[in-house]
């Protein structure tokens, strides 16, 4: 997951409360979250909490099967037959992880019609990770590492979302992520320890590339999150986006050092004091124009998708006429 740095399009007012019937439900619900129960699909909700959750839930599952297309570009390029196995079974993970969401979504009262249409249209948003190109096989092992990592921080927390759909489906998906950013960790250990001097180098740029985009996957600092305090009171969300920021950063940082990389930033120390490491300015300005739509491959990755979607569209219709001839079969 890719949640927390999407949650950035205009809010919905909560609607006003009128009658007592719904003030009643409205003081239900909050008693449940504040208990730190879970809300079902078929639980009265407020219109504010249902809306956020269908934004985040299928901005979430965008981004799982968009973030297929920068690794989809290696298959092929793999170095050896074992990558190419691992390759394409985490590719194929994260179109289940792309299914599971958006049926979780689909429990809120949102086809999976109108989601993809949203995205295709442009109007929905998806993590702005996968705006980043993929120049070299290290990118693959990078990708793993840093950006199914910082997905992990980002996703963990989210195991214990109050909407109970959302939880489970993400308690499976961390699963499979852990798997994620170890093949991705241990693909540059490998490049690393047993590779030329051109490999350690080709390891090294792509760190330098992913750092900060990975970084920027924790979403805008607190203080200028929009969404952020309401989806902490709901539930929705458990921790700061900093504050899973800064647990990425101190778990990385020791990762680089076994690793033998320097991650690109000459502020990142150990601060003794705080129990944490020190980092440099991120640069948000480079993160509002990827989300606004102008990073490197915005365009393709969009463009790719669609057309991914129109030339499937006979897979569709003969799997919906198997699953009628099925139906058929049995009421016969
Ligand atoms: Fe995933
Ligand atoms: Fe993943």
């Amino acid at each position: 997951m890719y949640t927390q740095m999407m949650d950035t399009q205009g809010a919905e007012k909560a609607k006003a409360v009128t009658t007592l019937e719904e003030q009643e439900l409205m003081r239900r619900f909050d008693a449940r979250i504040d208990d730190g129960g879970f809300i079902e699909a078929k639980d009265w909700m407020p219109e504010h909490y249902r809306k956020t959750l269908v934004r985040q839930i299928s901005q979430h599952a965008h981004s799982e099967i968009v973030g297929m297309l920068p690794e989809g570009n290696w298959v092929t390029r793999a170095p050896t037959l074992k990558r190419k196995a691992i390759l394409l079974a985490k590719i194929q993970d994260e179109g289940g992880h792309g299914l599971y969401l958006y049926a979780a979504a689909e429990t809120l009262g949102t086809s999976r019609d109108q989601m993809i249409d949203a995205l295709h249209a442009g109007r929905a948003k998806y993590s702005s990770i996968f705006n980043y190109p993929t120049l070299s096989w290290a990118d693959v092992g990078v990708i793993g590492w840093l950006v199914d990592g910082a997905a992990i921080m980002n996703q963990v927390p989210l195991c214990r979302c109050s909407y109970a759909p959302y939880a489970r489906a993400m308690i499976r998906i961390c699963r499979e992520e852990s798997f994620h950013q170890r093949q991705g960790y241990d693909a540059l250990l490998v490049m690393m320890r047993d590779g030329t001097d051109a490999q350690r180098a080709m390891v090294q740029d792509a760190v330098n590339r992913w750092w900060w985009p990975s970084l920027m996957m924790f979403g805008p600092p607190d203080g200028e999150s929009v969404h952020s305090a309401q989806s902490m009171r709901w539930g929705i969300k458990r921790i700061s986006n900093d504050d899973l920021r800064q647990k990425f950063i101190d778990a990385t940082a020791q990762q680089a050092g076994v690793l033998g990389v320097t991650l690109p930033d000459p502020h990142l120390k150990w601060n003794e004091e705080r129990g944490h490491y020190d980092f440099g300015p991120i640069d948000w300005d480079e993160f509002w124009r990827v989300v606004g739509g102008d990073g490197p491959c915005n365009r393709e990755r969009l463009a790719e998708r669609v057309k991914a979607w129109e030339e499937g569209e006979w897979v569709r219709e003969a799997a919906l006429a198997h699953a009628r001839k099925q139906s058929m079969k049995e009421a016969a």
